[in-house]
């Protein structure tokens, strides 16, 4: 069936679930674990949901509906789905609950077999390529009073026009493609995302016209791997297993993606995560330099320094290799600032290897480093590898490179003293009311006293001083 008229079904359902409520005061709770790709997920469930007459509640003992949206990437996600389904059992048993999981984990089988035979109040569970059924598998458990579990695993489908209900007003996230073709070696993502489908540029641009006449001013564009947008589409226009419908005229890499939007009057702030060294091409890096409203700031996994590592991950690219794009990039793009993931402990991670990356993150200097203790997935070649590393080894490892990042960013941060800054505001500070919160375009977040109209703003302020993760400063001039 075409994805259009999926929708089409799944906004009948959306009003007879609304019918069925319509006399009722509902409440809603969702928590969402892992990455910005399936917060942007929730913001469709919530877009949903809300259409079906259910209010949000942060308080899931109070909440007639309960959805989680899980994540796989480590092992850590898991105990803590666990914890709270043991938490919802008697509050389900009290007050009715519906309690929805969907999302990356349960792409597993394993998972969804724990689900059934420990956790069998559980009434939803549907994966990361059914989302957009919610409608109708909510009116099925509440109209036919049965569980349901929807899951399916095929290759990715992109499914537009369904309702989203975003959880910030400066920053709209705008999910660009789903899935993943690279298969590092690690990781899980591809088997639970399916293969890479990118989105049409012409809904894309509809989507940031749209956010920027509700005045967002910041736009994130996500994927696995975004600087491969369009890759496999233009390929199989090129092979003639698809039309050349001539839609992909203007528009068919990722560099041109980012010029076009650069162009949308109101929008202030573009960036994107997550790009692959090994597809950063010079027409991207070209595109960044020349587009004002692209953030000098790019975020460029290196996962390890050591050739030998990056080869067993799969990753593509050597230490050199990943050390001249760097270089590359800063020649071509002046005041640039670079973030990373890396993870430590991999199977097979000598000492040496070990080395390597604390030599590629002395060298860089990174503004930010995302760190991860390598955890074993079920089904990626990384868990049957024979060498795996001990955990006291991983821990020491990883609290290595944790104190020389922290040393570095302690060091990058007296820079910033005395710099003027420019800053969009987002808010009020979460810790202090009577604090304004923003970033800078290298993403350090800045707080300051100053008047709430400057929410949405981008203002110049001084930076007075640092405490590790974030930055003080004052406006200057008054404004
Ligand atoms: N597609 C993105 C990010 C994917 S997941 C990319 O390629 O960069 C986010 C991060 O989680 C990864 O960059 C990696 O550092 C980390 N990660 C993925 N699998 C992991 C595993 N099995 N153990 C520990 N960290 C992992
Ligand atoms: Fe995982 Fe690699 Fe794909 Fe990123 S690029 S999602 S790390 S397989
Ligand atoms: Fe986790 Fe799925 Fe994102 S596994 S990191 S939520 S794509």
């Amino acid at each position: 069936m075409e994805t259009s008229k999926e929708i089409k079904i799944q906004k009948e359902y959306i009003n007879k679930v609304k019918e069925l409520n319509k006399t009722k005061r509902l409440q809603y709770s969702i928590l969402t674990m892992g990455c910005q790709l399936n917060e942007n997920d929730s913001e469709k469930l919530c877009g949903m949901i809300e259409e079906m007459k259910y209010t949000k509640t942060d308080d899931f003992t109070e909440a007639d509906l309960v959805i989680f949206n899980t994540c796989c990437v480590r092992e850590n996600a898991e105990d803590k789905l666990f914890g709270k389904l043991g938490e919802l059992k008697r509050i389900k048993e009290k007050k009715g609950t519906i309690i929805a999981i969907g999302g990356c984990m349960m792409q597993e089988k394993h998972i969804t077999k724990k689900i059934h035979t420990s956790y069998p109040y559980v009434d939803i569970i549907f994966g990361t390529h059914t989302l957009h059924k919610f409608p109708e598998n909510l009116y099925k458990v509440l109209e036919e009073k049965k569980k349901l579990e929807d899951v399916l695993d095929i290759d990715g489908k992109i499914y537009e026009g369904l309702p989203i209900k975003r959880n910030n007003n400066i920053q709209a996230s705008i999910t660009i493609m789903n899935g993943c073709n690279n298969f590092c070696s690690y990781c899980i993502v591809p088997y639970v995302r399916g293969r890479e489908r990118s989105r049409k540029p012409k809904d894309i641009i509809k989507e940031v016209e749209q956010v920027a006449k509700e005045g967002y001013k910041e736009i994130m564009l996500l994927g696995q791997n975004v600087n491969s947008y369009l890759r496999v589409e233009m390929q199989e226009i090129k092979e003639g297993k698809m039309e050349d419908t001539g839609e992909y005229k203007e528009i068919n890499s990722f560099s041109k993606l980012l010029r076009k939007i650069n162009e949308i009057d109101g929008i202030e702030r573009i960036r994107f995560v997550s790009p692959h060294p090994k597809d950063f091409t010079d027409d991207v890096i070209e595109a960044i330099a020349d587009c004002d409203k692209v953030c000098k700031q790019v975020h460029l996994p290196l996962q390890s320094g050591s050739s030998n590592m990056l080869k067993t991950m799969n990753r593509k690219y050597t230490k050199e290799q990943y050390l001249n794009l760097v270089e590359k990039m800063k020649s071509k793009i002046p005041n640039l600032t670079l973030s990373t993931d890396i993870i430590v402990g991999f199977a097979g991670e000598s000492e040496e290897d070990f080395e390597d990356t604390l030599d590629v993150v002395k060298k860089v200097k990174f503004e930010q480093v995302f760190m991860f203790i390598y955890s074993r997935r079920v089904g990626t070649p990384g868990d049957k590898m024979e060498n795996q590393i001990p955990e006291e080894i991983k821990h020491k490892r990883f609290d290595k490179l944790k104190q020389l990042v922290e040393s570095q960013i302690a060091q990058r941060n007296q820079e910033y003293i005395g710099s003027t800054q420019k800053i969009l505001v987002e808010g009020k500070s979460k810790n202090n009311q009577e604090m304004l919160t923003g970033r800078t375009d290298s993403n350090k977040v800045v707080i300051f006293e100053g008047s709430k109209d400057l929410i949405g703003s981008i203002i110049n302020i001084k930076i007075i001083s640092e405490h590790m993760w974030y930055l003080k400063g004052e406006k200057i001039n008054g404004k």
